[in-house]
């Protein structure tokens, strides 16, 4: 597996971004997609718009690793799927270590091989990962799941439908499920589930290839089993996360930018709490123009499921907060711990301070460059974003940690009149 060499990114802020932004594909769509091409025993699966990011890269190894053939055509950001001959059940270590997402290729392995062994994730591992919900709705779907030292080992000789329940709407929860359910003979229910647009884009792909899904968008699914399921052509959805975090680069360096592939009812809450901050958005056919004239206005944010705010737009908009003319108040609520943005941000001279797990930012405080570490994807972009309105040069590092979620960042930006570049640190 190659992760890529270490790198970094270095950021020279000051720049009114302007231009033309094309949204990358969304990833939090497509790696499901990857993973459900394997349950089509027949035939090749072709997706186009699929994000050149190294999760993808990792889902791909992933299916290459179990016996898929596959060929992610980047220039074209089109993947071709074969997945006729399934040859392993092991997804081995070195990728599911650092691809959390390696759980959505347990109900291919089960449908296919009758057993899906998890590698590097056993022990403790498996209550502090928080794939409880996935794990018990393979149990109620008749697999049996036993944890070891250092692998979780899924085994099924036919899975039926069942009743299931999420104690709250989990966004790949609901996806491995459907999928699970997708060939279980019966008909299974399954309780509270996301709503995220990515679940319906998921929900759409297994409905070409032959599954029988309903409830989509409504919290409470139904999947009536099929015998199985055919490869088909589709086209990923447009990436909100990356669309939103462009709007916030306009909104941070006082720009406007023309979004294409961005849509509004994707971003939720997000839009009306930009717009609350002083954010201009305008739709101008299929081009969303976003731009920032005004002092921004501090904002209060509580992340939650769709159409709530995206607890992946939580770090980013801590860093807009930054210049907002006021105290912000920012409260997580999907994940711990989700703040290790506040003290990489307080090393560019921000004023941020976390109690009782909520984020207080007081601005507004102007930025100046620093060497800042990118704890993971959101707090990476974020702190691009931040050093894209800081005075100075402001180096984020590991680079690899926004390269798993955003496309080309640095050419992107550079083609709005960003001055950002990428270097090894080797
Ligand atoms: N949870 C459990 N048990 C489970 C599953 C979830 O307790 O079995 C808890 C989690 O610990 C968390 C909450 O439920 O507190 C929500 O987790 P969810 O399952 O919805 O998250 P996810 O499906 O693992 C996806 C995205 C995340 C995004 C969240 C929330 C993918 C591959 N990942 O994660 O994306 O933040 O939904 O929308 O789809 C990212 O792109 O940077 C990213 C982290």
């Amino acid at each position: 597996m190659s992760s890529g060499h270490q790198t970094r990114y270095r950021v020279v802020g000051g720049n009114p971004l302007q231009g033309t932004i094309f949204v990358q594909g969304a990833k939090n769509a497509a790696l499901k997609m990857i993973a459900a091409s394997l349950l089509a025993e027949k035939g090749r699966t072709v997706l186009r718009n699929v994000p050149v990011i190294e999760d993808v890269r990792r889902a791909v190894e992933l299916a290459q690793a179990v016996g898929a053939v596959v060929k992610f055509h980047e220039v074209e950001r089109t993947l071709v799927v074969d997945a006729s001959e399934l040859t392993s059940s092991v997804l081995p270590a070195e990728i599911t270590r650092q691809f959390r997402a390696a759980v959505l290729f347990v109900p291919a392995l089960l449908h296919r091989l009758g057993e899906a062994v998890l590698e590097g994730v056993g022990g403790c591992n498996l209550g502090s990962r928080n794939l409880d919900f996935h794990y018990r709705g393979f149990a109620r779907l008749g697999a049996t799941v036993d944890q070891g030292e250092s692998q979780i080992s899924v085994k099924a000789h036919g899975l039926r439908g069942a009743h299931l329940y999420l104690d709250t709407p989990s966004h790949t929860g609901t996806e491995n499920l459907i999928m699970a359910a997708s060939l279980a003979p019966g008909v299974t229910i399954i309780d509270n589930t996301a709503q995220e647009p990515e679940v319906q884009d998921v929900i759409a792909f297994l409905s070409k290839m032959g599954a029988k899904i309903s409830g989509g968008g409504t919290g409470f699914i139904t999947v009536e089993g099929v015998r199985e399921l055919t490869a088909v052509e589709h086209t990923v959805m447009p990436d909100r996360i990356d669309a939103a975090v462009f709007a916030m680069a306009a909104a941070i360096t006082g720009g406007e930018l023309s979004l294409v592939g961005a849509s509004l009812d994707h971003l939720g809450v997000v839009r009306w709490k930009l717009e609350q901050m002083g954010v201009e958005f305008a739709t101008q056919g299929a081009i969303l123009q976003v731009r920032r004239e005004r002092q921004l206005r501090p904002i209060n944010v509580i992340t939650s499921p769709f159409p709530g705010f995206a607890t992946d737009l939580q770090s980013p908009i801590m860093a807009v907060s930054c210049l907002a003319d006021g105290t912000s108040y920012l409260r997580e609520t999907i994940f711990d711990g989700r703040y290790m943005m506040a003290g990489e941000l307080n090393k560019m001279g921000a004023k941020v301070e976390v109690a009782d797990a909520v984020a207080l930012v007081h601005g507004p405080t102007p930025l100046r460059g620093a060497k800042v570490t990118a704890h993971d994807l959101r707090t990476g972009i974020a702190l691009v974003l931040a050093g894209l309105a800081a005075d100075g040069e402001t180096v984020v590092s590991p680079g690899y940690q926004i390269d798993r979620g955003h496309a080309s960042i640095a050419a992107r930006l550079t083609a709005l009149g960003a001055d950002i570049t990428e270097e090894g640190t080797d």
